[in-house]
């Protein structure tokens, strides 16, 4: 018998996906199209693998460097924040566990919206503490009225996703001001800006603002989405000084590599790839939304990289249909698929795909 607290214990662990090689010789198919994942389907920007490349031949016999001086002058710059204001992680993944360990207790609660990112609840259910779950509202948006009446003494953090995944739905600038006014200042609020870059509305939420009046924020991104770097694993926390300086102690200090920090540098340095990976998902967008209303699918608008579809089969049959033709998705429930924006080709092939399945399992 191995004792594992029983918090552990009822953790369904997260499963991952097989290698597209291992499925395709599965299902005896070849040129499969993955748009599971949110990647950027451009890939990274040529200067950050070249990055890559001289660091691997440069240093990897080194520890990397664990405070990551040159990225965090880089990135403070670009962001116009203090150089202590920021925190780097294995992934903005690592953030969010680091975070729980660092101002959770066993026995507190962390309130979430549901359905939103998977990592929430278990990351908190890890330590020992309560996700509270906050249904969207009608139209698949945080319900931050919900959220801030759901506030007790037990909360000690809220996680919010904007653009939120898996819907792509945002919070406005209005609404999450409203909410920061309702919210008590103790609270440790998350908001998790993994998709950014994407979020190019103008009414988006400006968490910011509310971080440079001194407010406990955690504005989490990432280089795994816009900036495609999601292999090696490198996001970033924009925070309080006091914040970051207790997230430190539990940090483990080398937890960015070497290529990692290297490729996210030159990456920032690319204004210009970010532009064309945001265009280019746009014009993808747009094709799907105009695909997906002649087949009758209906969606809800995203402003991220992937689309939150609600076809009216049943979706695990639907993801079968669709792998049996090389196209790889992410079912969500019953009702709902997720979609990765592809390239114009992946995008034709979902489409194709999708009619076909729709027909087959309809
Ligand atoms: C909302 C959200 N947050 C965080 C992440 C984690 O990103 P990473 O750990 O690659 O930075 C993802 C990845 O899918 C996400 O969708």
């Amino acid at each position: 018998m191995i004792k594992v607290p029983h918090y552990v214990a009822s953790i369904s662990p997260y499963v991952p996906g097989k290698p597209v090689e291992e499925l395709e010789r599965e299902l005896g198919i070849s040129n499969s199209v993955k748009l599971a994942s949110n990647e950027n389907p451009l890939g990274p920007s040529p200067k950050a693998v070249e990055a890559i490349n001289s660091s691997v031949t440069a240093s990897l016999n080194r520890y990397p460097d664990g405070g990551s001086y040159y990225l965090r002058e880089a990135l403070a710059k670009k962001l116009q924040v203090n150089d202590d204001t920021l925190i780097f992680g294995n992934g903005s993944n690592e953030l969010l566990d680091i975070a729980v360990k660092t101002f959770m207790e066993p026995g507190d609660d962390a309130i979430m919206a549901w359905p939103s990112f998977v990592v929430y609840p278990m990351a908190v259910q890890a330590v020992g503490c309560n996700g509270i779950k906050v249904d969207l509202t009608s139209d698949m948006r945080h319900d931050l009225n919900a959220m801030a009446d759901a506030v007790t003494d037990k909360t000690r953090m809220i996680f919010i996703a904007n653009p939120n995944n898996p819907t792509g739905t945002i919070n406005t600038i209005n609404e999450f001001d409203e909410f920061m006014e309702r919210v008590p200042k103790d609270i440790i609020i998350v908001v998790d800006e993994a998709y950014y870059e994407y979020a190019t509305d103008s009414q988006y939420a400006d968490s910011m603002k509310h971080l440079r009046v001194g407010r406990n924020l955690l504005i989490l991104r990432t280089f795994s989405k816009a900036y495609g770097l999601a292999g090696l694993r490198i996001g970033y926390a924009i925070t309080l000084p006091e914040i970051a300086n207790e997230l430190n102690k539990i940090r483990e200090p080398f937890n960015t590599s070497t290529p990692a920090q290297a490729a996210a540098l030159a990456a920032l340095e690319d204004d210009e790839h970010i532009k064309n990976s945001v265009e280019s998902n746009a014009a993808g967008r747009d094709y799907l939304y105009a695909e997906l209303d002649k087949l009758g699918v209906k969606y809800i608008p995203t402003h991220a990289n992937f689309i939150f579809m609600l076809p009216g089969v049943d979706a695990a049959a639907l993801n079968n249909a669709l792998l049996k033709r090389g196209v790889i998705i992410r079912p969500m429930g019953e009702k709902a698929i997720r979609a990765t924006i592809g390239l114009e080709e992946e995008n034709k092939t979902f489409i194709r795909a999708l009619e076909e399945s729709m027909e087959e399992v309809g």
